[in-house]
């Protein structure tokens, strides 16, 4: 079976705990290296990896070419515009021509079902580099970065605040796979697709939407926040003050656990969806974070092409 990884559910949470303990150990295994050398073991010596975007992005083309460069192969980085994609050729044949010459492809696009379209036609792995609909590369990062800094994730609480985007969405499936809690403060009209919340319920979450921000943030482990205006909704107007109660402020952070840790996947707009005393603050994880998905990537690399 060829193992695509279009949501967390794809791989589970056996599979998503193993990637956590791979990346801590491949992280400590070459501290202090030469961030182009290779890993030792160079456990995808030999391989490529096609990355198509359709998309902007700084974090996930980056460390998703220096994983494969780290793991001993090569990766070749396309946008869409520029390929024959954009000018018609189909997801399918796209797929089916890229899996006779490429390892595994990774690709961000916006509607979700494009990408099941490509995993449908491939026979390498597809890996979704965010999809309208959700971000599971993002949170294995996340993931890795709250365990790192010590947070057992069953039973933890997670406090989401903002928009009910493609980051909550996966975080509500991660919450499902590992045991975790989410409670998320959205404004009316805002809300995620409930059936994220329906699945991680059936696996044992708890799932609370609340509209009051401050009994969201109440008690919580990991408070996480993303941009208002996600890639393709330039468009939407209004919705910054629609937005505004659900602001991360100190105050806040202060209703958090003493020990709370914040996330937020980047980029962030300082002063809409988090202040700069919470983001740049020393509760703040996001360098770290974003720092981890290079090592969180290289594990879903690990994993697609069987090696995990
Ligand atoms: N967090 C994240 O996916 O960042 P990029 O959009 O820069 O890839
Ligand atoms: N929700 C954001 C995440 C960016 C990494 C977006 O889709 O634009």
């Amino acid at each position: 079976m060829t193992r695509h990884f279009l949501n967390l559910s794809d791989a589970g949470g056996d599979a998503i705990a193993a990637m956590i303990a791979d990346a801590i150990d491949r992280k400590a295994a070459r501290a202090g290296w030469p961030k182009g050398k290779a890993d030792a073991d160079a456990p995808l010596a030999g391989h490529t990896l096609a990355m198509i975007f359709e998309k902007s992005s700084t974090r996930t083309r980056v460390s998703f070419d220096m994983a494969i460069r780290q793991l001993g192969g090569t990766s070749i980085v396309m946008d869409g515009g520029s390929m024959q994609l954009g000018r018609g050729e189909t997801l399918a044949d796209t797929a089916r021509v890229l899996s006779r010459m490429v390892d595994a492809i990774m690709i961000r696009t916006d509607d979700h079902a494009k990408i099941e379209e490509m995993a449908a036609h491939a026979t390498v792995p597809v890996i979704n580099g965010l999809t309208d609909l959700s971000h599971p590369c993002q949170i294995v990062a996340d993931l890795l970065t709250v365990v790192e800094h010590g947070v057992a994730l069953p039973g933890s609480e997670w406090a989401w605040l903002g928009d009910g985007n493609n980051v909550l969405h996966s975080i509500i499936e991660a919450a499902g796979l590992m045991k975790f809690n989410v409670r998320y403060g959205v404004p009316q009209g805002y809300e995620p697709d409930p059936r994220f919340g329906e699945e991680a319920e059936k696996r044992g979450a708890t799932i609370t939407l609340s509209r009051d921000a401050q009994a969201v943030a109440a008690g919580a482990d990991v408070v996480v926040t993303d941009t208002w205006i996600s890639m393709g909704q330039e468009h939407v107007h209004n919705k910054l003050a629609a937005m505004m109660p659900y602001q991360v402020t100190p105050e806040l952070m202060a209703l958090a656990k003493s020990n709370a840790k914040f996330l937020h996947c980047l980029p962030a707009h300082r002063g809409e969806e988090v202040v700069e005393a919470v983001i740049d603050g020393p509760q703040s994880l996001i360098w770290d974070e974003a720092e981890n998905r290079l090592h969180a990537q290289k594990s879903v690399l690990l994993w697609a092409l069987g090696k995990l």
